[in-house]
C-alpha cells in the first residue's frame, strides 16, 4: 500500500517535469506553421507547460484539496478513515501544486510579476505551510493529558485546528481566485469558466445543504455520504471540462 502511494506520489511530481510533447496546441502548430521553426519548438515546449501548470493546479485545487476539506469536515463519522483520506488526498494536492509551479517554471514562463503570478506563489508558500502544519498537530497540540481517551489531542489542539482551519479557508478562497486569473490569462472562453462556475454553485450548495443535515440532532450519516459523493462527482466533472478545455487552447500569449 505505502509503495503504491510512493510510485503515484513519484509519478504525479515527475508530470510537473515533464510536459509531454504530443499535446501540442493549435497555436504551437500555428508557430510551426508560420516558419518560426527555431522558436517553434520552445514556443510549444512553453504551451505545454502553461497546459501541464494548469492542468496541475485544476486538480489540485477543484478535486482534491476541496474534496479533502470535505471530509475532514462532514466525514469524521468514519473514525481513522476520514483522517488518512483527507491527509493523503492534501499529499497529492500540495505535489500537484509543487508539479505545477516547476511546469511553468521549466516553461520559461514565470516572470513573477502580474496578480496571477504573486497570489499563484502566495499560495505555494501558504501550501507548503498548511502540508507541515498538518504534520507538526502533534507537537503543536502537546501530549494528551489522558492517553487512554481517543478524543484527548492535547492540551493546545485547539491552536492547531484555528492555525490549521484558517489556512485552509485561506488557500482555498485565493485558489480560486488564481484559477479564475489563470483561466482568463489563456483566455479560456465561456465552456470553462461555465464549468468553473457551475462547480462553485453546486458545491456551496451541497456545503450548505450538509451544514444543515450536520446539524440536525439524529442525522443519518448516509445523507452525509452522499452528500460527499455529489461534492467529489461535481467536482471531478468540472475539473475534466476545464482540464480539456485548457489543453485545447489556442490563445496563450506567451
Ligand atoms: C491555484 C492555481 C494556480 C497557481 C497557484 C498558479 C501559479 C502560477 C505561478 C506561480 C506562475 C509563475 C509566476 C509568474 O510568472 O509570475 C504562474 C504563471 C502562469 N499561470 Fe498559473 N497558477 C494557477 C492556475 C493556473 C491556471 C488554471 C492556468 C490556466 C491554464 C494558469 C496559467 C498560467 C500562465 C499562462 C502563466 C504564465 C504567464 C504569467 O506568469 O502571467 N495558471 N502561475
Ligand atoms: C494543503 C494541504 C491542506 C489543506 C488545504 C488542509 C485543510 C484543512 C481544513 C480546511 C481543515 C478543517 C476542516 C473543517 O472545516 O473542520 C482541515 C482539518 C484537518 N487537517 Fe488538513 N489540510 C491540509 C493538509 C493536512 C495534512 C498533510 C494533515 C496531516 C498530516 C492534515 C490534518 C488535518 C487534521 C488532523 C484536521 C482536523 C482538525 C480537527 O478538526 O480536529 N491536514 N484541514
Amino acid at each position: 500500500m505505502k509503495s503504491t502511494i510512493a510510485t503515484l506520489l513519484l509519478l504525479l511530481a515527475a508530470c510537473g517535469l515533464a510536459a509531454p510533447p504530443t499535446w501540442a496546441t493549435p497555436l504551437a502548430g500555428a508557430a510551426a506553421e508560420n516558419g518560426e521553426g527555431g522558436e517553434g519548438g520552445e514556443e510549444e515546449g512553453s504551451v505545454n507547460a502553461v497546459i501541464a501548470h494548469g492542468i496541475c493546479m485544476v486538480l489540485a485545487w477543484i478535486l482534491f484539496s476541496p474534496s479533502a476539506i470535505f471530509i475532514a469536515h462532514f466525514l469524521k463519522f468514519l473514525g481513522q478513515k476520514w483522517f488518512l483520506l483527507h491527509k493523503y488526498m492534501q499529499i497529492i494536492a500540495t505535489l500537484l501544486t509543487v508539479a505545477g509551479f516547476i511546469a511553468i517554471l521549466s516553461g520559461g514562463e514565470a516572470e513573477a510579476e502580474g496578480a496571477h503570478g504573486s497570489l499563484g506563489i502566495f499560495l505555494l508558500v501558504c501550501t507548503l505551510i498548511q502540508a507541515l502544519l498538518g504534520f507538526a498537530r502533534n507537537l503543536i497540540s502537546g501530549e494528551p493529558t489522558d492517553p487512554n481517551d481517543p478524543k484527548d489531542h492535547g492540551p493546545r489542539r485547539w491552536m492547531f485546528n484555528y492555525m490549521h482551519w484558517l489556512l485552509g479557508a485561506l488557500t482555498t478562497v485565493i485558489a480560486i481566485v488564481t484559477i479564475y486569473l489563470g483561466l482568463d490569462l489563456v483566455e479560456i472562453g465561456t465552456p470553462g469558466f461555465t464549468a468553473l462556475y457551475v462547480w462553485l454553485g453546486v458545491e456551496a450548495f451541497v456545503v450548505l445543504v450538509s451544514l444543515v443535515i450536520n446539524h440536525r440532532e439524529g442525522h443519518s450519516n448516509n445523507v452525509l455520504l452522499a452528500a460527499c459523493g455529489v461534492f467529489a462527482a461535481a467536482a471531478l466533472a468540472c475539473t475534466i471540462v476545464i482540464a480539456v478545455k485548457i489543453g485545447t487552447v489556442s490563445n496563450i500569449d506567451l
